[in-house]
């Protein structure tokens, strides 16, 4: 049996999930009559204290489609240099919406209010002024970090300051939820737009949605229609994701105990693993790529995530017992 560790994406729906798949309702989502993606849409929205939302695909459209509302092209959206829409996302943002980013280097991944009334630019001549921020919380390549919401606060206070629109990309809210407590609303109310995704600890197969001002809502419709996000009957997969949340999110303390353990284990062997705030374990190593294909003819897969750098993550589909039995793995391939 293999123990797959790269991502919180590999999960597969449950027996239950599954049937909830096939029980949904469903219309034509593009002509707008699709019932269990409105119901989706609603109660995404409601959780986090929005007028509106639109399910899509995947995050990456989410995030595109919401950070497009916000910045135009030719206009400039700060973020912090390893944020999941530079690294991760093959440049789509400023492919199809081009947008100029201005990036800094932060701990973990998080950027501060200082940072950023440090890089918005004013508007004077020869200088188009800073439209928006993009805040990851938590932080994938930060290794799972999470924002304190002062810390959110304190950016949404500059950001109104300098007339900046302030977007998050919660792929992973909910773990910053659980971890700390934060009321979602709490989140919601320091975001202009905010996009959550269903596929990761949730353990919904696909979707992601875009939380937006009601305003945006039909230009957003036209959006992901032009990106090719137009989908029927949608809510079949939006019924997975209705699941997802009617079942408790504070399961995902279990994910982040069991990277706590994961992370001393590898500690207790020698390896360098930073103490994660969530579900995801960085590990600093002397060869990453070399390291997984050894963990992975041990049936242990974890993903290189730089040269020196590996990643773990914990979800539905890894137990404690599975942890515990990859640290032996990988402490010995290491
Ligand atoms: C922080 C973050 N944002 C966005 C995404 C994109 O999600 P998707 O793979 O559904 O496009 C990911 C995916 O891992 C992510 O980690």
């Amino acid at each position: 049996m293999t123990i797959d560790l790269r991502s919180d994406t590999v999960t597969k729906p449950t027996p239950a999930m599954r049937a909830a798949i096939l029980d949904a309702e469903v219309g034509d989502d593009v002509y707008g009559e699709d019932p269990t993606v409105a119901a989706l849409e609603a109660k995404v929205a409601d959780l986090f204290g929005f007028e509106a939302a639109l399910f899509t695909p995947t995050g990456v459209m989410a995030n595109h489609i919401a950070l497009r509302m916000l910045v135009g092209p030719g206009q400039e959206l700060i973020a912090d240099a390893d944020a999941h829409i530079l690294a991760h996302e093959d440049a789509g943002l400023s492919w199809h919406g081009g947008i100029q980013t201005r990036t800094t280097l932060t701990a973990n991944g998080l950027l501060t209010a200082d940072d950023v009334s440090r890089l918005i630019r004013p508007q004077v001549p020869h200088t188009l002024g800073t439209t928006a921020v993009e805040l990851e919380n938590t932080h994938n390549r930060g290794g799972g970090s999470v924002y304190p919401l002062e810390q959110l606060q304190a950016i949404r206070a500059v950001a109104d300051d300098r007339g900046v629109a302030v977007h998050i990309d919660g792929a992973r809210i909910w773990n910053a939820h659980v971890a700390t407590g934060t009321p979602l609303r709490e989140y919601g109310a320091v975001a202009d737009t905010l996009s959550v995704c269903l596929s990761k600890g949730l353990g919904a197969p696909v979707g992601s949605v875009a939380l937006l001002r009601a305003q945006d809502r039909p230009r957003a419709v036209l959006m992901r229609h032009r990106l090719g996000g137009g989908w029927r009957q949608a809510g079949l997969l939006a019924a997975a994701g209705v699941y997802a949340l009617d079942h408790p999110v504070a399961r995902l303390a279990e994910d982040h105990a069991n990277a706590r353990l994961l992370a001393e284990r590898l500690q207790a062997a020698g390896l360098a693993a930073r103490t994660p705030a969530t579900n995801i374990v960085l590990v600093d190593v002397p060869d990453a790529p070399a390291l997984a294909a050894r963990a992975a003819g041990h049936n242990v897969r974890i993903s290189a995530f730089g040269p020196k750098l590996v990643r773990l993550v914990t979800h539905l589909d890894v137990t404690e017992k599975d942890c515990l039995l990859a640290a032996e793995v990988l402490a010995r391939a290491a």
